[in-house]
């Protein structure tokens, strides 16, 4: 019997591909920049399987362009570039990686927020440009985190961790989430809150939702101009939930005092983005996941999620997993 087809979009890290190529003829792009569409629509024509990233737009028209499409294994735990409802109108079932980067990302998230408040980059660009002269007692000060009041935008896996970390802080923790496991909120001790109220309240306002069209721009000028002028908007979620003008402009006017951003809309960012002009606002290129052993970890669920839809098994982590009570797998 022939092997399975499959497109991989990318190198993946670790032993990923070897443990692929076992069992499948994989088609890979080599690039460092995500394949053309194009490509991928060549690729998919006759392949079984296909291996994206959170780069690659996987829409509806590729999605049925796939004749023999059988599985789609996307290594991300957010699926917001895959057309899922086509996917699951196909009965196919789309892989992402939960679970394995929670705690890697919200160390990250964590990290933004203690950078952007003790403005850490901005200290490191004044060293290296030569304008530390003297210890000043009002030199880039910035705010307090032990004590302050962080609010968590969806309590999910990654929220949570945020509020684990938030703990060792003795930081007092707002949530608003109205999907919420109210049982794991109790656990954390944190606090239920109306959107409104956690901005209002908040010293940092942390992202954890998924894109979606009920998040997306979810924080725009209207919720910037609830957050204290002391606020810190920290997103590792997704660049698509905040609204990047009004950001610039409460950025800008000092309506909040600093953002750092893991993500922005579109990434990467051009490089003539008015974001990219202020002092506070710190921008990195969506790495909040990116360590050594997470990556790998990511890339082998990737496979196995991959290699189990491929042998008709149900997949370790689906993201659909409504496929399969349609008894057509
Ligand atoms: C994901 O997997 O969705 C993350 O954004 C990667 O960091």
């Amino acid at each position: 019997m022939s092997q399975p087809r499959v497109f991989v979009t990318r190198i993946l890290p670790g032993n990923a591909l070897e443990l692929l190529r076992e069992s499948c003829a994989v088609r890979l792009w080599e690039g460092e920049l995500p394949p053309p569409r194009a490509t991928i629509l060549q690729e998919i024509v006759d392949a079984d399987g296909l291996l994206p990233l959170l780069t690659d737009k996987i829409d509806a028209d590729l999605i049925n362009a796939g004749l023999k499409l059988r599985v789609i294994s996307n290594m991300a735990v957010g699926c917001d570039n895959i057309d899922v409802v086509a996917a699951s109108a196909r009965n196919i079932p789309v892989g992402y990686t939960p679970g394995v980067l929670t705690e890697t990302s919200a160390d990250f998230a964590f990290a933004l927020l203690m950078a952007a408040a003790r403005r850490i980059v901005e200290g490191e660009r004044f060293v290296k440009a030569g304008l530390w002269q003297t210890w000043s007692p009002t030199l880039l000060l910035g705010g307090d985190i032990y004590g302050a009041t962080l609010g968590i935008i969806g309590l999910g896996r990654i929220g949570q961790g945020m509020a684990r970390r938030a703990r060792g802080f003795a930081m007092r923790v707002l949530y608003y989430d109205p999907a919420a496991n109210r049982a794991k909120a109790q656990e954390l001790g944190v606090i239920e809150c109306e959107l409104d109220d956690l901005l209002r309240q908040s010293d940092y306002v942390s992202l954890h939702v998924p894109l979606k069209t009920d998040t997306y721009h979810l924080i725009g000028a209207r919720e910037l101009a609830l957050m204290q002028p002391t606020a810190i908007l920290i997103n590792t979620a997704r660049g698509g939930v905040v609204d990047p003008q009004a950001l610039y402009t409460a950025l800008k006017a000092g309506q909040i005092a600093a953002a750092a951003l893991d993500v922005t809309e579109p990434e990467p960012i051009p490089l003539d983005d008015p974001l990219l002009t202020l002092e506070n606002c710190l921008i990195v290129p969506h790495i909040a996941s990116a360590s050594h052993a997470t990556r790998a970890k990511m890339a082998n669920m990737a496979v196995e999620n991959l290699l189990a839809g491929l042998r008709g098994e149900p997949m370790p982590f689906c993201f659909n997993p409504e496929v399969y009570k349609t008894g057509r797998i």
